[in-house]
């Protein structure tokens, strides 16, 4: 089926299978490896994107469900091949090790500044609950957003 929707900033059109999985039309068709595929379950967050304006994981979202929409990938939050402010402070607060679910955190990190500005930690904590991280232990991420949010004001 055709469907039409809104992939950082560009309108596109396509065609797409009834059981094609965003997740696969990101990276396979659209060439958008940025966006992982950990579990493939639902469970840890690596293949996290926002779809008008709310964290999803792509390997759940069926690619009919887009049209529409309004997607965001990682790759449509740095521009000109700078890191966005979100990227910028996870490698600064040292919470970026082996990096494969850090584009699922800083999506799901949009997600909840868009909607919350100015989240407490226990805020933050929430709304990365579905991320999953083996290597950091997750406080220097939680220490990364809080810095953020307090340098942003
Ligand atoms: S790959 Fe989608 S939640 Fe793990
Ligand atoms: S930095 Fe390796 S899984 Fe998070």
């Amino acid at each position: 089926m055709k469907i039409r929707f809104v992939l950082n900033g560009e309108r596109m059109e396509m065609e797409v299978r009834e059981d094609q999985r965003v997740l696969d039309l990101l990276r396979e068709e659209l060439e958008l490896t940025g966006t992982k595929e950990g579990c493939g379950e639902g469970e840890c967050g690596a293949c996290t994107i926002l779809v008008d304006g709310r964290a999803v994981n792509s390997c759940l979202m069926l690619a009919p469900e887009l049209d529409g929409r309004e997607v965001l990938t990682i790759e449509g939050l740095s521009r000109n091949g700078e890191l966005d402010v979100i990227q910028k402070a996870l490698v600064d607060a040292g919470a970026v090790q082996c990096g494969f679910c850090t584009p699922g955190f800083v999506m799901s990190i949009k997600a909840l500044l868009m909607k919350n500005p100015h989240p407490s930690r226990d805020e933050i904590y929430k709304a990365l609950e579905g991320n999953l991280c083996r290597c950091t232990g997750y406080t220097k991420i939680l220490d990364a957003v809080e810095n953020l949010v307090h340098k942003e004001g």
